[in-house]
């Protein structure tokens, strides 16, 4: 029961994950094991990276956090609040945009306020906010189509700022963009993050864009999801992603992760080849 746990945790921090699992279709033949024993303490106003094997889980604890999936094993909770549903205190932001392209930018980012009843001009003035702050204000009355893909995602964050959340999670939102646009985005994220005072939560693949951002990273086993070892960064900001540290740091992190994403790809091939 939550009582008898809750005396473990802090309840300031922004998530807690304790003995935390997941298995998908659990109970049937198709039962599927992502994650286990996940335990991680993030606390207000971090930035926590999340590196790991494809296939390992990333994304299902990013879901689990946000409540909008249910963990088989252990318990999350949020600012001492259990996560049993989704929150507009917790934003998801997931790789592909998910705008509606029907809507216009403005409408888009302040969609999240209709649903709870705000009356337009409230959304307006609100959704301009956002926009202001990602440097889109003259895209306002725009529709996604008319967008770069980088406008877009900085329209999808500016969606989930709209709802003034206290803890981010982005799912890599910058894979589909080029190596110019991602590393703006990530300046530009960092910069959102120091002035909104949430706790960030960021899936990557890409050990640079770790560095870049995290000030810890929580680097994962390959399938179940295990957390191998949480490293933390303490170089100062803005980083200078050439000096000799940061190349220490990602021979470090590529280190740790390739015992992983071999043992990762050994599994998906076995599941591949037909028996
Ligand atoms: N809805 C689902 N139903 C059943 N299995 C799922 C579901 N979503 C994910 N899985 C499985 O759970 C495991 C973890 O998936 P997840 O998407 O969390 O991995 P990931 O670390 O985000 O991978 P990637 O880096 O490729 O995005 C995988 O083996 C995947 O096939
Ligand atoms: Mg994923």
């Amino acid at each position: 029961m939550s009582s008898e746990i809750a005396p473990h945790f802090s309840s300031k921090d922004a998530v807690v994950c304790r003995g935390v699992g997941k298995t998908w279709a659990a109970g049937t033949k198709r039962a599927h094991e992502a994650l286990r024993d996940i335990d991680l303490d993030i606390k207000p106003g971090e930035f926590v990276v999340f590196l790991g094997p494809s296939g390992c889980g990333k994304s299902t604890l990013l879901y689990l956090i946000a409540g909008l999936e249910d963990a088989t094993g252990g318990q999350i909770w949020s600012f001492s609040d259990k996560v049993e549903m989704p929150s507009p205190e917790r934003s998801l932001i997931f790789q592909e945009t998910s705008l509606f392209p029907w809507l216009t930018v403005w409408q888009n980012v302040s969609f999240g306020l209709a649903i709870r009843g705000a009356s337009q001009e409230e959304r307006r003035k609100v959704a301009a906010e956002a926009l202001q702050r990602v440097g889109l204000i003259a895209a306002m009355d725009k529709r996604p189509d008319e967008l770069s893909g980088g406008m877009r995602q900085r329209v999808a964050v500016a969606r989930a700022l709209a709802m003034r959340p206290k803890v981010l999670l982005m799912d890599e939102p910058f894979a589909a963009l080029d190596v110019q646009t991602r590393a703006r985005m990530q300046d530009f994220l960092l910069d959102v993050w120091r002035d909104s005072g949430a706790s960030v939560l960021f899936v990557t693949h890409h050990i640079d864009e770790a560095v870049a951002l995290a000030d810890r990273v929580v680097v994962f086993t390959s399938r179940p999801g295990r957390i191998k070892t949480i490293y933390p960064i303490d170089l100062p900001r803005p980083r200078n992603l050439f000096s000799r540290e940061a190349e220490t740091i990602r021979i470090q992190l590529t280190e740790l992760l390739r015992d992983e994403v071999d043992r990762a790809f050994a599994e998906q091939e076995a599941f591949a080849t037909p028996a």
